[in-house]
């Protein structure tokens, strides 16, 4: 596992968007060969979109043959809702950059059969020939997409119940008012994360420090599904420094040594 580490969150942001610009140059992505990108929502991208919306702007990377998998999605709550992943989606990137709407796919948290739909949106993933680059976040517990402490490090997109402390997390885009927060959503699973080719975890702030110390000084372990990531044979996690904080000394002066030999995507970008 690659730990990068940055100064702040806007650094953070550029660090992995030059990141996935340069994955998506790299493999040269034509209709007949689609680059397929597993993306998260929260505040922790929201940086990185702004950061490759302007890489758009310049010319530099297009979207056409880009399609995407959002992790995760509520049950119940209708797709204009200003919290839905989708609404959070198409307002903070798709609407930004020349993506067609058909190679977005995103869960649908009000099908009728909600079991089949989890079921068809992994067959979606297969019959597009897996997902290239799996970018995410983290809760403060952990987890990973959806999948809450105790899920399957083996688990496919599935229904899942959110825990109390994720709930409280997200009330604060509820009017802070618990009650209006879904109790359960769909969620890819972490198997599903890390049968990608590459995953990419963006870590930001004090709030989520206990979660990286975990994840990546402690050992693979279902109660902190973001762990599984120690067994990803090309897993970034790209952080900031007050994210580092319960973090040993040791291990940060190490992977930041380890680190200063890399190139900055940003370089290679140029
Ligand atoms: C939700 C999402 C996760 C996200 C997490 C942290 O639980 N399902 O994908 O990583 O929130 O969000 P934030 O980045 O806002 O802290």
């Amino acid at each position: 596992m690659r730990l990068i580490i940055q100064k702040d969150y806007d650094k953070v942001s550029q660090w992995a968007a030059n990141y996935v610009a340069r994955a998506i140059l790299d493999f040269k992505p034509a209709k007949n060969k689609p680059f397929i990108l597993g993306l998260p929502t929260g505040s922790s991208p929201l940086g990185m979109y702004a950061e490759l919306i302007k890489i758009y702007k310049k010319g530099i990377i297009s979207f056409k043959n880009i399609i995407t998998f959002n992790m995760d999605e509520y049950v119940g709550l209708p797709e204009d809702h200003t919290e839905s992943y989708h609404y959070f989606m198409w307002n903070n990137f798709f609407s930004h950059i020349d993506i067609p709407k058909e190679n977005v796919n995103i869960l649908d948290g009000n099908a009728k059969n909600l079991d089949a739909e989890c079921a068809l949106y992994e067959e979606k993933i297969n019959a597009a020939g897996g997902i290239n680059l799996f970018i995410g976040g983290i809760g403060p517990d952990g987890h990973i997409a959806f999948n809450e402490p105790g899920s399957s490090l083996g688990s496919l997109t599935r229904v899942k119940t959110l825990t109390n402390d994720t709930i409280i997390a997200n009330s604060r885009f509820f009017d802070n008012d618990v009650t209006k927060v879904p109790k359960t959503a769909l969620t890819v699973g972490v198997k599903t994360v890390l049968d990608a080719d590459e995953v990419l975890v963006i870590i930001s702030g004090h709030g989520k420090a206990r979660a990286l110390y975990k994840v990546v000084e402690e050992g693979v372990n279902h109660m902190w599904t973001v762990s599984a990531l120690q067994t990803h044979p090309k897993g970034i996690i790209v952080c900031d420094d007050a994210s580092t904080v319960e973090l040993k000394v040791g291990t940060v002066n190490y992977f930041k040594d380890i680190e200063a030999s890399h190139l900055d995507p940003a370089t290679l970008l140029k």
